[in-house]
């Protein structure tokens, strides 16, 4: 049972002089909120709201965020702190239990991961059948809906149901980082490199990504690091738009993997975690034209180029994405420790500075985001840039999977099924084909 908001009285609704009491709920952030749901019974009217910007789909525990003041905690810890100090498999284990782990807890679920780390042979094949140049989006929600397939679901242990929940969880978080790693070997046309036992969740994924039979490769020890944090900063973010895909149609009771293949379906969109690809062919492109980045600021000022300013402007943060802030500063620590001079660096800094000092973008409240930096560290590391968004994926698997199961021990939750304000033509008579004109 997930904690529920306090009713702190009603909200009055007036239409046609008739007067409807709405509860108002309030959150424990203080996040206030009127309760529509019965608003259609009670008057037979619904409420329009597209890109859901006021509407709350559910009540959560899970994560905080403050897009005025720039915050944003899982389970109450500050993503600052968790980036500083935990690494990716500690924030996954607090996002779904709700509790940072002890020793035990850790090691139990650390011992997990590397049991199911490796994929059925009979789905390593499908990789083979893929054009070289699929996205390796595609392939990763094709083989994760596959994964049911495979491995179909545990029946809730009713005796041990956290033994349950880590058995899933460590399933699919160690399946997809093995299936993220083949998907990239697919694409570069090189055998895959399996998981090892001997290391560690991120350390693991980058041998999988860049060892191979010819060149043994060791994780850098500053590249892990990055890692998690990068994988940290997305490990959940509330209701977005590939959390409320898992969501809705987690709601009609499909299957975990079925929900989470959905979600990384909506990541992949430009608008969303796709975006950390579309700023790095940004950058390249802004730096193979000579730099010129008052230009690209007056082309995203234009509305009719159709062009955005991507890693960009946020729908809840209206001020700097504290998870850029840390990227950003991650970027520079990088490249740094490693003796890189990236110049898509320089360029990114530059576009920033402009778009900061712009009225357009002031006026607008659009800030970095979280894509606008991280694209540059993955290159560091030596990620392609289509792989940025699976990494993306990787990270913010935890999250979904904790918010499957949050919807799933809500006993308010229903099947998710808005409605719609119909404005095409009334009833017509049908006209047999021929009396057609
Ligand atoms: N470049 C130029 N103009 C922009 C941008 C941008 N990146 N983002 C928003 N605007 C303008 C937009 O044209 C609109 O102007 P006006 O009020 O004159 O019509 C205003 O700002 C509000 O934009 P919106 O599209 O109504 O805002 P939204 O909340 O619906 O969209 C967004 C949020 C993230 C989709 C949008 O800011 C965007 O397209 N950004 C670029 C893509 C991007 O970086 N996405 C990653 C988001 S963070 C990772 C994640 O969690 O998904």
């Amino acid at each position: 049972m997930i904690p529920q908001a306090a009713k702190i009285g009603d909200a009055k609704l007036l239409v046609d002089g008739k007067s409807y009491d709405l509860p108002l709920l309030e959150g424990t952030e203080k996040e206030r909120a009127i309760d529509i749901s019965r608003l259609r019974d009670q008057s037979g009217l619904i409420t329009l709201d597209y890109g859901f910007k006021n509407t709350g789909s559910c009540q959560s525990a899970i994560t905080f965020l403050d897009g005025e003041q720039g915050i944003l905690r899982y389970r109450g810890y500050p993503v600052e702190e968790l980036a500083e100090k935990s690494r990716f498999v500690e924030v996954a284990y607090l996002l779904v239990h709700g509790k940072l782990p002890n020793v035990r807890e850790n090691d139990r679920f650390s011992q997990l991961l590397t049991q199911h780390s490796m994929l059925h042979e009979d789905m390593a094949q499908f990789f083979k059948n893929y054009p070289e140049n699929a996205h390796p989006m595609a392939i990763l929600s094709a083989m994760v809906v596959s994964l049911s397939a495979f491995y179909p679901e545990l029946s809730q242990d009713q005796q041990n149901p956290d033994e349950d929940i880590d058995i899933t969880t460590t399933r699919l978080l160690s399946k997809l980082r093995t299936i993220a790693a083949f998907s990239y070997k697919k694409s570069a046309g090189e055998p895959f490199v399996y998981p090892r036992h001997d290391l560690k969740y991120c350390a693991n994924f980058l041998n999988m990504m860049f060892s191979s039979p010819v060149s043994p490769y060791e994780p850098h020890p500053v590249l892990v690091k990055a890692l998690n944090v990068l994988l940290i900063l997305h490990a959940d973010h509330e209701q977005n738009c590939s959390t409320s895909a898992v969501r809705l149609v987690g709601s009609a009771k499909v299957n975990l993997y079925a929900a989470v293949a959905a979600g990384i379906c909506a990541l992949w969109g430009p608008l969303h975690g796709g975006a950390n690809q579309e700023v790095m062919e940004m950058l390249q492109s802004i730096h193979d034209h000579g730099g010129d980045v008052e230009k690209v600021i007056a082309q995203a000022k234009d509305k009719n180029s159709g062009f955005r300013l991507m890693g960009f402007g946020h729908r809840v943060y209206k001020t700097y994405d504290p998870r850029a802030k840390i990227a950003k500063q991650l970027c520079d620590a990088v490249l740094n420790k490693l003796g890189i001079n990236d110049p898509l660096l320089d360029i990114a800094k530059k576009l920033e500075e402009h778009a900061l000092k712009d009225d357009y973008f002031i006026s607008r409240k659009l800030y970095p985001n979280v894509d606008f930096y991280t694209g540059l560290t993955y290159r560091a590391m030596g990620v392609p840039t289509n792989m940025f968004t699976v990494l993306f994926a990787i990270g913010r698997l935890p999250g979904w999977i904790a918010q499957w199961y949050e919807l799933h021990n809500d006993p308010a939750q229903k099947i998710g099924r808005p409605r719609q304000i119909y404005t095409g033509v009334n009833q017509q008579k049908f006209v047999p084909m021929a009396e057609r004109a």
